[in-house]
C-alpha cells in the first residue's frame, strides 16, 4: 500500500466573478482521502460544499473558478486538467450522485442506455455486452425485475428507483471514488436509509472512497469515519466522527450538533429541529470581518471582532478547529 493518498486537496480557493466583483467563496480549504476511506463535507446551505465538490470533478463554470490551492487524484495535479482529461477521469475514476437525479438523468434515454453508456464510453465495451452489464449494474442495487426496467425511462421511476439508477451510474466503472452530494435531501425518511445504506454497503464492497457531502451531521457522522465542517467558505473543524460527537469542539459544529433531531425523535411529522442557531450563513460577498462565525457565536470575545482565527491542531495533529476560544 502507498502512502500516496487518493485525494488530496490543498489550500483550495474557489473564486466567484472577477476583477472588483470578485469574492473568495471557498478560501484555504484542506483535506485528503486515503484510498476506501469515507470523508463528509458537512455544513448549512451555502457554506461552499457544493462548489468544493464541483472543483475536484472539474465543473467550475462561470462565474466560478480556481483562485488557487491544488488537487491531487492519486498522485495527478487534476486542478491542471484539461477538459478531456477531466471527462475521461469523471465516471471512471470518479463517480458522481447529487441531490435531484432527475436533472443529472438524461430525461429521453431510457435508464438502461444511460448505464451502458458509461461501460461503452470508459471501458470500450460494446453495445450488446454493456446492455447486459447494465441489467447487472440494477440488480446490484436493487431495482427488482431489472430486465425489465432498464427500458424504463426516468420520470416512470420513483425518486428512490431514480437515486438508485444515479448509484449504479456512478459505480459502474468500479470509480477509485464516488462525490455524493446531498444524495438523499430530496427523498423521504425511509427511502432515504436505504439509499445510504446501499451506497455505503456498495463502496465498502467495492474499496470505493466516498466524499459526502450534507447538511446533516447525523446522516454525514453515519456514514464517515471522518468529517470537515465548513462555515462560510472554511473548514472550521476536522476530526474524526466519533471525536465530534463527543467533543465538539467549534461553536458552530456545537451548533449543528444541538440542532439535530434527538435520537427515536423522528416523528411522523418530519424531523423537528430545536435549538437552532440563529441568524443566516452570510453572503460571500459579506463575509464578517474577524471570525466569519462571529455574528452568530454565542461564545465570542472581542478578538473574535477584529482577528480571523488560525487553526489549530486536535487529537494529535489529526484533527483541526479554528476558533479563538476553542
Ligand atoms: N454559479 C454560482 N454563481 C454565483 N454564486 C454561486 C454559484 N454557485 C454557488 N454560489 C455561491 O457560493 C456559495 C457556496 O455555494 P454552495 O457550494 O452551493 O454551498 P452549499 O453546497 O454548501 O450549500 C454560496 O454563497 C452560493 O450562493
Ligand atoms: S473565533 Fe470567536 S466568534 Fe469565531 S467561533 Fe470561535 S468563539 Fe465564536
Ligand atoms: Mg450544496
Amino acid at each position: 500500500m502507498s502512502d500516496v493518498p487518493l485525494l488530496a486537496v490543498d489550500g483550495l480557493r474557489i473564486d466567484i466573478g472577477s476583477g472588483a466583483q470578485r469574492h473568495a467563496a471557498v478560501e484555504g480549504v484542506s483535506f485528503s482521502i486515503a484510498r476506501g476511506e469515507t470523508f463528509g463535507l458537512v455544513g448549512e446551505s451555502g457554506c461552499g460544499k457544493s462548489i468544493t465538490a464541483l472543483s475536484i470533478m472539474g465543473l467550475l463554470r462561470q462565474p466560478l473558478s480556481l483562485g488557487g490551492g491544488t488537487i491531487v487524484l492519486d498522485g495527478q495535479p487534476i486542478h491542471k486538467a484539461s477538459a478531456a482529461e477531466m471527462r475521461s477521469l469523471r465516471g471512471r475514476r470518479i463517480g458522481m450522485i447529487f441531490q435531484e437525479p432527475m436533472t443529472a438523468l438524461n430525461p429521453l434515454s431510457p435508464v438502461g442506455r444511460q448505464i451502458a453508456e458509461m461501460f461503452v464510453l470508459h471501458m470500450g465495451m460494446g453495445w450488446k455486452e454493456a446492455n447486459d452489464r447494465a441489467v447487472e449494474s440494477l440488480r446490484q442495487v436493487r431495482v427488482p425485475s431489472p430486465e425489465r426496467r432498464i427500458h424504463d425511462y426516468p420520470h416512470q421511476l420513483s425518486g428512490g428507483m431514480r437515486q438508485r439508477v444515479m448509484i449504479a451510474i456512478a459505480l459502474a466503472c468500479s470509480p477509485d471514488m464516488l462525490i455524493a452530494d446531498e444524495p438523499t435531501t430530496a427523498l423521504d425518511v425511509t427511502v432515504q436509509a436505504e439509499i445510504v445504506d446501499l451506497m455505503r454497503e456498495l463502496c465498502a464492497a467495492k474499496g470505493t472512497a466516498i466524499l459526502m457531502i450534507s447538511h446533516d451531521l447525523g446522516l454525514v457522522a453515519q456514514v464517515c469515519r471522518r468529517v470537515a465542517v465548513m462555515y462560510a467558505g472554511r473548514i472550521v473543524e476536522q476530526r474524526a466522527s466519533a471525536e465530534v460527537f463527543k467533543d465538539p469542539r467549534h461553536p458552530y459544529t456545537r451548533g449543528l450538533l444541538a440542532s439535530l433531531p434527538r435520537l427515536g425523535a423522528r416523528s411522523k411529522q418530519g424531523r423537528q429541529r430545536l435549538n437552532e442557531i440563529s441568524g443566516v450563513v452570510p453572503a460571500v460577498s459579506a463575509f464578517p470581518k474577524g471570525c466569519r462565525f462571529n455574528p452568530r457565536c454565542t461564545a465570542r470575545t472581542d478578538v473574535c471582532m477584529v482577528e480571523d482565527p488560525a487553526t489549530t491542531a486536535l487529537d494529535g495533529g489529526v484533527g483541526l478547529v479554528r476558533c479563538h476560544n476553542a
